[in-house]
């Protein structure tokens, strides 16, 4: 399977998570993505290590833990023990961002580098050998349901560029406003694991929304690239 599927559980049921991740790996996901904020990184604040720690009791797959907070050198530790397997930070939240993937990988989990949608892609560059995985933000980071931001695809190209150029094939995933209309724009461009919420949690027929976003996403993979 070229592309993974990573429903973000920011637009389950929060009060039936289980089911929510039940529902999702019977639909063929690959990860679980957790969305962490804080309410100051980010305008608004969902959940922490102890949500992370319950899901990952009923979860298969791997959790993809996506931080939106502020100093999260304070905290790897407690998402990697509650079951963190991919472990993102955001460049703008770190002044020693080398350090923090260190820091990540050491405690066990993969570490990724999430980028803001107005951060220019060569915030990566010094780190691009580093990084277990890319995470290219679509919509400004904070909630759920928001428009794919246009000029997302070029950006996915420049960080694959800048990640080949170090020798690196850390995957690039993309998270914000992803559905059937825009997972092949960023497959087509380079990005390998895609988040959805709104899309597949919001459908009526939440698995056939899974389904259609990972056919869209898998048949925009260039051919040279599968
Ligand atoms: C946004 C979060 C996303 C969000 C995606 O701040 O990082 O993971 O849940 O939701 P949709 O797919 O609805 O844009
Ligand atoms: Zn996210």
């Amino acid at each position: 399977m070229t592309v993974q599927l990573a429903p973000s559980l920011l637009s389950a049921d929060f009060a039936e998570l289980g089911a929510a991740v039940r529902l999702v790996q019977g639909g063929g996901a690959d990860l679980i993505h957790l969305d962490v904020m804080d309410g100051h990184f980010v305008p608004n604040i969902t959940i922490g290590p102890a949500v992370v720690r319950a899901v990952r009791q009923v979860a298969a797959v791997p959790l993809d833990v996506h931080l939106m907070i502020s100093e999260p050198d304070r905290y790897l530790h407690a998402f990697v023990e509650a079951g963190a397997a991919m472990l993102s930070v955001h460049v703008e939240a770190l002044p020693h961002l080398h350090r923090t993937l260190q820091a990540i990988k050491a405690l066990g989990a993969r570490a990724g580098v999430a980028l803001n949608p107005s951060t220019h892609p060569t915030a990566i560059e010094e780190v691009a050998g580093e990084a277990d995985f890319v995470l290219v933000m679509s919509v400004n980071p904070g909630f759920a349901a928001q428009r794919f931001i246009p000029r997302t695809p070029r950006k996915i190209a420049a960080v694959r560029a800048l990640l080949d150029a170090a020798g690196n094939p850390a995957p690039i995933e993309v998270d914000g406003g992803i559905d059937t209309e825009t997972a092949g724009l960023v497959t087509a461009a380079g990005a390998r694991i895609l988040v959805a919420g709104n899309a597949i949690f919001g459908a009526a027929d939440p698995v056939g929304a899974m389904r259609g976003i990972r056919a869209a996403a898998e048949a925009a993979v260039p051919a040279t690239a599968r």
